[in-house]
């Protein structure tokens, strides 16, 4: 039964919260034979010790011999199928697709979806690659440890008729990660270089696989941010001296255009020394303040937007709290909280508060949502989906979302470690 709660999952990593009796069946649902271009890659989780660009070794786990693992680049619509394979890494390994909407027995959650896949043996995933953007992959056995271990990497799925929103000439990832004592963006301790030619308007992908916020700022051009968690916002402005908090799990695509004499460099006081360079000119004065990026206003509303006029079938609310040693939704943790159930073709909202602590980045497993409100304020810009939702004390949040995705899908604080303390629970179909 591998919707019980006996997963390895509970040996200090992320416990798993209870999946419902009479739920339904996870392991059934599975990516319907499709005609689709198939794509394929190996994985292979091994104990790997690491030389870092900067001397340091450490014992990392990686996928490939490398961390992050390859950066998997796939096109909209194309059928991908990976073959985890573990060499020895001896409490398991899983693959969880962050940000993509698979089907639930894809998912990669050791002890909900699927068993942890033992040393010298192998597991294979399809599904396909529905939304263009950008989103990782990373292990969900044991979370907490085995991605700072480093079993992670990027995925980034291109849109199938040339580009995504904007004008981008050329594009780069900059994985973040946390590696041992070390910061690294791109498995690199030293930051990272982009060649770009003056006027080029280069996308950036930047992903936070840390557990903390990461705050951001753009130094020698303005820009703009072209999507979050994957997720194209419509028409967004053009940004100055503007901060951009990237919590933990989140992807933000910004566009930058290059100026016509001097560099642009990104860089983060929480990655001191880790700068995005890209060009090649003088380099550019340093903002030391600005103001927070802030999605309320940011880009413009659809017309005729149809989420807005859905009526909700179902609310729920969620409190998200903490303690010393604990980290709670409504109070309880782990499989004291109770599941929140829907059934296929709900529409859902979910009010989502921060009662204290620190950021609590708040993640749905196999659905995106849409934020409609901030402090009871509705947004007044672009629509805003993610699958991953930075919340700080005092803030709340209602999304809603489509249940269209049958299943048992995890809820969690991408705060790694406050997810293994208890900040978990199930999204469940009846
Ligand atoms: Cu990226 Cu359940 O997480
Ligand atoms: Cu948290």
């Amino acid at each position: 039964n591998m919707t019980d709660m006996d997963g390895k999952e509970h040996m200090g990593g992320m416990g798993n919260p209870s999946s419902e009796e009479g739920a339904v069946s996870c392991s059934s649902i599975t990516t319907p034979e499709s005609s689709a271009p198939i794509r394929k890659f190996d994985l292979t989780a091994a104990r790997t010790t690491l030389k870092l660009d900067n001397g340091k070794t450490v014992d990392a786990w990686t996928f490939n011999g490398i961390s992050p693992g390859p950066e998997l680049r796939v096109t909209e619509g194309d059928q991908i199928v990976v073959t985890l394979h573990n060499k020895d890494i001896e409490d398991g390994v899983t693959i969880h697709w962050h940000g993509i909407t698979v089907p639930c027995s894809q998912d990669g959650i050791a002890g909900v979806t699927q068993d942890a896949v033992p040393p010298g043996e192998q597991f294979t995933y399809t599904f396909i690659a529905t939304t263009p953007g950008t989103y990782w992959y990373h292990s969900h056995q044991m979370s907490s440890i085995q991605v700072s271990k480093g079993l992670l990497g990027a995925l980034i799925i291109e849109p199938k008729n040339g580009s995504e929103s904007g004008t981008s000439t050329s594009e780069a990832t900059a994985l973040y990660q946390q590696l041992g004592s070390s910061m690294l963006v791109n498995g690199s301790e030293r930051g990272w270089t982009i060649p770009a030619k003056p006027g080029e308007q280069v996308r950036l992908r930047l992903i936070n696989s840390g557990n903390e916020t990461m705050e951001f700022g753009v130094d020698g051009a303005p820009f703009r941010v072209l999507a979050m968690d994957g997720h194209d916002l419509h028409e967004p402005g053009l940004l100055e001296r503007t901060i951009v908090p990237i919590g933990a799990g989140q992807r933000y695509d910004l566009l930058i255009q290059v100026p016509g004499a001097g560099k642009v460099v990104v860089s983060s006081p929480s990655a001191k020394g880790l700068p995005i360079t890209i060009g090649s000119g003088n380099q550019p004065q340093h903002n030391e303040d600005g103001q927070l990026f802030s999605f309320l206003d940011y880009g413009t509303p659809l017309p005729d937007d149809p989420v807005l006029q859905a009526k909700p079938d179902r609310h729920f609310e969620l409190k998200l709290g903490q303690t010393l040693f604990t980290k709670s939704i409504n109070g309880k943790s782990f499989h004291d909280i109770p599941p929140m159930t829907v059934k296929e073709g709900d529409h859902v909202i979910i009010t989502v508060s921060s009662e204290g602590g620190g950021d609590h980045p708040f993640h749905l497993h196999g659905h995106v949502f849409r934020v409609l409100r901030k402090n009871g304020e509705a947004l007044q810009g672009s629509p805003v989906y993610l699958d991953t939702l930075l919340t700080k004390k005092g803030e709340t949040y209602e999304l809603y979302l489509e249940a269209d995705n049958p299943g048992l899908w995890m809820i969690h604080c991408h705060n790694l470690k406050h997810a293994s303390m208890g900040m978990s629970m199930m999204l469940n179909y009846e």
